[in-house]
């Protein structure tokens, strides 16, 4: 059973979607940890509620960020942790994570990478003028959400949305992506060679 540790700094909806998921059966895998930079988190009281260990860590407590993430690798080596998922984690994973974490470190994003990066993708989308957007998981690297994609999901976007209407659409089907990739990599069908995502035979449709 794969152990998975989850970053979040928001709301938690992916974390609460990743949990319900991780209960159903032949999920291939358990949230062993959420660590939140925000005492505040939402995702922290989802945590609480579903009785799933968790964890404030506040990066001003640390001189540096490399300070920072020794100490969340501690705690994910000490519970056993294979994956780490960001959720919503408003902080770009460092040296010390990556190094620690090769090639098991996931994000999502609110748009079709490698389209509407950074913040507010939604609303970049629909500025832009495009016919279409979506989520994307991908693996993590020092950019900001550069790396390999494991996978994608589309919406429409259509001429009456406003960006809380199209991040609502967007997230129905980010909710689906992230377990789905998660389930993925616990079973070995997918899984990162340098820059290059395996993907084997029955594992993406
Ligand atoms: C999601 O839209 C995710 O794609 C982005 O941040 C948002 C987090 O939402 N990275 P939540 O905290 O999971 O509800």
């Amino acid at each position: 059973m794969l152990k998975l540790a989850v970053l979040a700094s928001g709301r938690g909806s992916n974390f609460k979607a990743l949990a319900d998921a991780s209960r159903r059966e032949n999920s291939g895998f358990e949230i062993a940890l959420l660590v939140s930079d925000h005492s505040d988190a939402g995702a922290l009281d989802i945590a609480e509620q579903l009785s799933i260990p968790h964890l404030h860590l506040d990066p001003e407590h640390f001189a540096s960020r490399r300070e920072f993430e020794t100490e969340l690798v501690s705690h994910f080596s000490h519970a056993g942790i294979g994956l780490i998922a960001l959720a919503g984690y408003m902080r770009l994973a460092g040296k010390t994570l990556l190094r620690a974490f090769p090639g098991r470190i996931i994000n999502i994003h609110p748009s079709l990478l490698p389209s509407f990066p950074g913040l507010e993708a939604q609303k970049q989308a629909l500025n832009y003028g495009v016919r279409v957007s979506g989520c994307t998981v991908h693996f993590v690297d020092s950019g900001m959400d550069t790396g390999p994609i494991i996978l994608q999901r589309s919406v429409p976007v259509l001429c009456s949305d406003t960006v809380s209407s199209l991040s609502e659409r967007i997230l129905v089907e980010e909710h689906r992506a992230y377990p789905e990739a998660v389930s993925l990599i616990a079973s070995g069908r997918v899984g990162l060679n340098g820059r290059t995502v395996m993907i084997q035979k029955e594992g993406l449709k």
